[in-house]
């Protein structure tokens, strides 16, 4: 999602012409609807499901020119679809605010039986409503605006960017947690966004809002106070990026930034969903899902690679699970019965494949599960339950945060399927997006890219867990590079594709710990290497795997159940930086779409 914020100085800009340009800019963060409210002479709000030119055509921008203060949101759904109705800004019933708000409020549903118990009715099925009822309620009491703002800002619990405008006051109200806020102080206005870009036309002194601040935006100034109301000191940097660049924070590819936002992604995924205390995982998405029967998955290209981490994952747990890939599935005649459930992992969640393969078994009686990034998708609709990856959106073609992110999902199902009460498996899920900084902060993938940029062709190969790993980083090698990449299951390698291997051909080895199946992948690598082929280690450093690598790129010390998401990451570099010193089409290979929605 994305938020603006805007109040004018008295010679600046209409409020809907500022607030309308920021959403343009940040629409690339999701836009299944979008809404504005405006403040003076009184409370206006108006919102539009669909793309942004929905609500431009809605927006009466001459009756609204004379207001100087706005708040505006785009929306990528979490909680309920995309409509005009869920679409933000929310208000109390009284209509004396108004709200806006990026994130995820865990305790939702605590504070809407609350409200709804003292008589409040709910208009939309988002959980950010509850935030205008709070307000609302200390309104009732007598509270002043920024009062009762914060100490409904102070009730919630979870993850939050959110904007508030009062009827009649040319004030933007703004709270932090876990969610990007950034204010700018322009000549004539102030502004407030979830991103730079939405502002840097206008302005390009920023400063960034950090946990547990509030922002009170007048036409000259804000000023940004801690929890108890205290003034903080909050430095302002000049940014140098043009508005372009702003959209990809800085990165010269969305692929590149999307690679840098999967640890808050991780984070956003695993994100009130499971108790280390009680040693349990909540999916709420999976209401009254009880299983115990066979488990098929359907997916397509990097979908599919999550999909056999997945159920790897849930045959640990002693839950038989099959995999196919979407396209062949309603060809095989794979036999599915009432007890089966069948899981979609689509990203887009509208791939005509997995699509067509989802149907198929619900046609045959079985239960249909969406593991997918997009509220409101074909496949979220059409499926009996749908489980969000919560990854935001993704630019790129090339998925990258997506894939991290339906591995964890995957993981959450499989221990809401199995018992679930493995602690330290659930504490090793929330440690992967801190190794995942770790990776990207001291990753050696650009200089290994440089050495091989003129190889003939690229091997990945694994076992077990690191088998997908292995075809997803030839997979990301082929599509935004353009050069040959296989990836194989490491003991394949002897039975035909080592006729390939040449010292023109580098061998990407998975290996991480010191078992039997790192002993053996060992054993392939010595096999390559007496071919003379390079070999670049993706490890952990238990083995001695090192011994035998050309280049080593290193991975934390880890839980098995990481290693997969983790050692991904290393090859994402890798594939990125060849495709970048060849000059490709990084975020727009050739050929390929997005979301296919062809069979
Ligand atoms: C297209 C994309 C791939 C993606 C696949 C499945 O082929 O180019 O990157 O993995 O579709 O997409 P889905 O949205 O179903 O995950």
């Amino acid at each position: 999602c994305g938020i603006v914020g805007y109040v004018g100085a008295p010679d600046g800009a209409a409020a809907v012409d500022i607030v309308l340009d920021g959403l343009s800019t940040l629409e690339y963060r999701g836009y299944d609807s979008a809404g504005l409210a405006v403040p003076s002479p009184s409370l206006a709000v108006h919102k539009a499901k669909g793309e942004l030119e929905a609500l431009e055509d809605t927006v009466p921008r001459g009756d609204l020119a004379g207001a100087l203060t706005g708040i505006g949101h785009t929306r990528w759904s979490t909680h309920g679809e995309p409509s005009d109705v869920n679409a933000h800004p929310h208000t109390d019933e009284a209509g004396r605010v108004a709200v806006v708000h990026n994130g995820i409020i865990e305790n939702y549903q605590r504070l809407r039986d609350d409200l709804t118990e003292a008589g409040v009715a709910f208009r939309s099925e988002t959980d950010t409503e509850v935030v205008p009822h709070l307000i609302g309620r200390y309104l009732d009491r007598g509270a002043a605006p920024e009062d009762a703002f914060r100490r409904s800002i102070d009730q919630l619990e979870g993850s939050y960017a959110i904007a508030a405008v009062f009827d009649g006051s040319e004030t933007v109200y703004a709270a932090r947690q876990d969610s990007p806020l950034v204010v700018g102080v322009g000549e004539t206005g102030t502004y407030l966004a979830s991103d730079v870009p939405a502002f840097v036309r206008h302005t390009d002194r920023v400063c960034y809002l950090e946990n547990g601040d509030f922002a009170r935006l007048t036409g000259n100034k804000a000023v940004i106070t801690d929890d108890d109301g205290n003034p903080v000191d909050r430095p302002t940097e000049t940014v140098a990026w043009d508005p372009e660049d702003a959209e990809k924070s800085g990165y010269d590819h969305y692929m590149l930034k999307e690679i840098h936002e999967q640890p808050s992604a991780l984070r956003q995924c695993l994100r009130g969903r499971i108790d280390d205390l009680e040693g349990t995982v909540t999916l709420e998405d999976l209401d009254g899902l009880a299983h115990d029967g066979p488990v098929q998955f359907v997916a397509c290209g990097t979908s599919y690679h999550a999909a056999l981490v997945g159920a790897e994952r849930l045959r640990r747990t002693g839950i038989p699970a099959q995999v196919f890939l979407a396209s062949e599935y309603a060809t095989d005649r794979v036999p599915v019965g009432a007890d089966t459930l069948v899981v979609g992992v689509t990203q887009s969640g509208e791939t005509a494949d997995t699509l067509r393969a989802l149907r198929e078994a619900a046609r045959a009686g079985a239960t249909t599960l969406a593991v997918t990034n997009t509220v409101g998708s074909s496949a979220a609709r059409e499926c009996d339950h749908a489980l969000y990856i919560r990854a935001g959106p993704e630019i790129g073609v090339a998925a990258t945060k997506t894939f991290a992110s339906q591995q964890l999902a995957l993981d959450l199902l499989a221990a809401a399927l199995g018992d679930g009460s493995d602690r330290a498996a659930l504490k090793a899920l929330r440690d992967i997006p801190g190794q995942v900084q770790t990776i990207l902060e001291t990753s050696d993938a650009r200089a290994v890219a440089e050495a091989f940029v003129d190889a003939d062709g690229y091997f990945f190969i694994g076992r077990g867990y690191h088998y997908p790993v292995a075809l997803e980083g030839a997979l990301k090698m082929k599509e935004i590079t353009y050069r040959h990449a296989e990836g194989f299951a490491a003991g394949e390698l002897k039975h035909g594709p080592l006729a390939l291997v040449t010292e023109n051909t580098p061998v990407f080895a998975v290996v991480t710990g010191d078992d039997e199946a790192a002993r053996k992948t060992i054993g392939n690598v010595k096999e390559v290497e007496a071919r003379d082929a390079p070999v670049v280690a993706i490890t952990d450093g238990e083995s001695d795997v090192t011994r035998y690598a050309d280049h080593v790129l290193e991975i934390p010390a880890i839980d098995e159940l990481s290693a997969s998401v983790l050692a991904n990451v290393q090859l994402q570099l890798v594939a990125y930086w060849v495709a970048n010193q060849l000059g490709r089409s990084i975020d727009k290979p050739r050929n390929l779409a997005k979301s296919v929605t062809v069979e």
